[in-house]
């Protein structure tokens, strides 16, 4: 307490948690009455790449891995014979009339003796999440080969090999028919197993085996997880990329992501492997396949759900210039270019439309909505621009009014960028998609990036980025809470500039904590839990807190510890100011509002803090770095406000004008 009375003496102000630190001064002026441009209504968005098992094992909840026994050269990845040596049985892969021709191996069961159960089980992702209480749809695709009549049993098992839920299926006949029986969970368990045996005998094919929750996101059957859609609904994003990421690209062409067969019936769905399965051999994933369960329709019905515009981006016949480099001939370029425009008419296209009408089949009639497209991902240099050329021609043609981003390369400056940036004013491209993946210094040091950006040029799309604590893919980075700060730091440079920063998103989106070959990711999960990291809190904060138009801002800072940005919300007229402290010392701030003053309903202040730059959220601690909201009450006309050691502060002012 001495130490406090000694501070006030020299009339300073100090907040509890940074006692021992000697307290700033700052004045910042905001200009209310003159506004320096619009803010771009889709500044915040997120950025969907299956990486870390986001997809299969993550956003999409199927619980059964390799259902198809696809998963090829080893198409029993996932499966395991019963141990049990007294039951006697053979497990086959078959390929001789399949489910069809997508999906050309079955798994062939055949039960030799009766008596003792034989068959399979499954391992899920990590692991089978089940919930007490919870229901999930059992459904295989089946075909008897031999004449015995046989049944099936279907179990859940938790850890101790205890059945925790189970099913029966029977009667099956004639050729390949999906079977379903729904069975609920006794018990909260995190990695359980999924058994399929019988006690009769004889011979069966199975395909397809899923295990799918009934509690999915708007309850739909081959839903989303809902906890993690909740996360992103909560974001208030206004896009969403998707699929990626280099995922679009491929080491090579051949698995690149091909959005047709990403669509309709799920057994018709060709599944590849990932293309993160072997990217980093400190984090090799044998296991990681892409099932496109969540594929094209399911990501429009999500941007949908969410309400964010939907932002796909195609493969341009590049591979990974970081992998094999692998090229479609100029002359072989068509093929790309039609699934672009198909793609749109899958979006948009009327009923009547081919690609239209699948999408009405698949249940979605109205339009998606679709207007932007993504040409490339971190593609660079002649050949990019070669095949960007065309490809954008052919799209304004046929839609003039679909918007196209460019592609900058994979680094924030240098020769690749420096090349595109001369190239593509030259194109009938929209947006540059810039990224940067940099430490947090570099975050901070860039703040000011695009204050001289040419006002009329292309806009940027600020496709990823994200701070690295160690360096660029090291598996040591850590969504820590210095990373956050500078990132927030940086933020308010977009938003200051956000007549020439039209969309902004941080990357990756998701990882599983046991499955992931990326770090930092804005959400982490296992097979029951989620949460936010500070990252994404500091995505929240400047997402939802986001006004219309952009006030000026000078700050008076001596320390330069602050960094900050301010709108006005056109709707209500609050103003609403961002202020990033990212030293350690509380900053002590005359806020001045010219053309309006702060009026007697006050308003919100929101801050993001922590005196620990090393801290961390996690499953255990979910909110250790959170925001904390408090009124703003009747302010009198005075607005002073002392902002924390490392801190993010977000003042919403309800203001009258003077
Ligand atoms: O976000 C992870 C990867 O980083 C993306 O797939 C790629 O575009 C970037 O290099």
């Amino acid at each position: 307490m001495k130490s406090i009375f000694l501070f006030a003496a020299f009339g300073i102000c100090l907040c509890w948690t940074h006692m021992t630190t000697r307290a700033q001064t700052a004045s910042v002026s905001v200009r209310v009455d003159k506004p320096a441009g619009q803010v771009s209504p889709t500044l915040h968005g997120i950025f969907f790449e299956d990486i870390n098992f986001g997809a299969d094992g993550g956003l999409y909840p199927q619980r059964v891995k390799n259902g198809s026994f696809e998963f090829t050269p080893d198409t029993m990845v996932g499966w395991r014979k019963t141990e049990d040596n007294r039951a006697g049985g053979t497990l086959a892969i078959l390929d001789d009339k399949p489910l069809n021709a997508n999906n050309p191996h079955y798994l062939r069961l055949t039960v030799l003796d009766g008596g003792q159960p034989f068959g399979i089980s499954n391992e899920g992702f990590h692991g089978i999440g089940v919930k007490r209480g919870d229901k999930y749809d059992f459904s295989v695709y089946a075909r008897p080969a031999s004449a015995e009549a046989m049944s099936l049993q279907i179990s859940i098992l938790d850890s101790k090999n205890q059945v925790i839920g189970s099913g029966e299926l029977a009667s099956f006949s004639g050729d390949w028919k999906q079977y379903s029986c729904t069975i609920e969970s006794s018990a909260t368990v995190e990695k359980a197993r999924l058994l399929i045996t019988s006690k009769t005998p004889g011979s069966i094919d199975l395909d397809m085996v899923s295990l799918y929750p009934e509690e999915t996101w708007a309850n739909r059957p081959n839903g989303l997880r809902p906890d993690l859609v909740q996360l992103l609904k909560d974001l208030q994003p206004k896009f969403l990329r998707f699929p990626g990421g280099c995922i679009v690209e491929g080491r090579f062409l051949s698995n690149r992501y091909q959005w047709k067969n990403t669509i309709g019936d799920l057994t018709e769905r060709k599944l590849i492997l990932n293309r993160w399965k072997t990217e980093f051999n400190w984090r090799l994933s044998p296991d990681y396949f892409q099932s496109f369960g969540l594929g094209f329709y399911e990501y429009f019905q999500l941007c949908e759900d969410i309400g964010a515009k939907p932002l796909p981006i195609l493969n341009c016949g590049m591979a990974c210039q970081f992998n094999s480099g692998e090229l479609a001939p100029l002359d072989q370029l068509d093929q790309y270019i039609q699934d672009a425009l198909d793609l749109v008419e899958f979006a948009n296209g009327s009923v009547d439309t081919p690609w239209g009408k699948k999408r009405a089949e698949m249940g979605h009639p109205a339009p998606f909505n679709l207007d932007r497209i993504g040409v490339g991902n971190e593609q660079w240099g002649p050949q990019y621009v070669d095949r960007l050329a065309p490809f954008a021609k052919a799209m304004k043609d046929k839609y003039p009014d679909v918007k196209l981003v460019a592609a900058a390369g994979p680094f924030p400056k240098g020769r690749e960028f420096d090349y595109a940036w001369r190239k593509l004013p030259g194109l009938p491209v929209d947006f540059v998609d810039e990224h940067y993946y940099a430490n947090p210094d570099w975050f901070l040091q860039n703040a000011n990036r695009y204050d001289n950006y040419d006002r009329k040029g292309l806009k940027i799309f600020a496709g990823e980025f994200a701070a690295q604590s160690v360096a660029i893919a090291s598996p040591l980075n850590k969504n820590n809470w210095e990373c956050a700060l500078a990132e927030a730091a940086f933020m308010t440079g977009l938003e200051r500039n956000s007549d020439v920063v039209a969309m902004a998103s941080y990357a990756p989106l998701f990882a599983h904590v046991e499955g992931w070959q990326w770090t930092p990711n804005l959400i982490w999960f296992d097979n029951l839990r989620s949460f936010g990291t500070p990252n994404y809190y500091v995505q929240k904060l400047f997402s939802r807190q986001i006004g219309t138009a952009i006030l000026p801002v000078k700050i008076d800072d001596s320390s330069k510890a602050l960094f900050g940005s301010a709108t006005r919300d056109d709707a209500t007229g609050d103003v609403i100011i961002k202020l990033v402290n990212t030293k350690s010392a509380v900053v002590s701030a005359d806020l001045n509002l010219s053309g309006v003053s702060p009026g007697p309903l006050g308003g919100t202040a929101y801050v993001l803090s922590s005196d620990d730059l090393n801290a961390q959220n996690s499953l255990d601690e979910p909110m250790k770095v959170s925001p904390q909201e408090s009124p703003l009450a009747n302010l009198g006309g005075q607005l002073k406000r002392d902002l924390p050691g490392y801190s993010v502060t977000v003042l919403r002012v309800r203001a009258a004008n003077r």
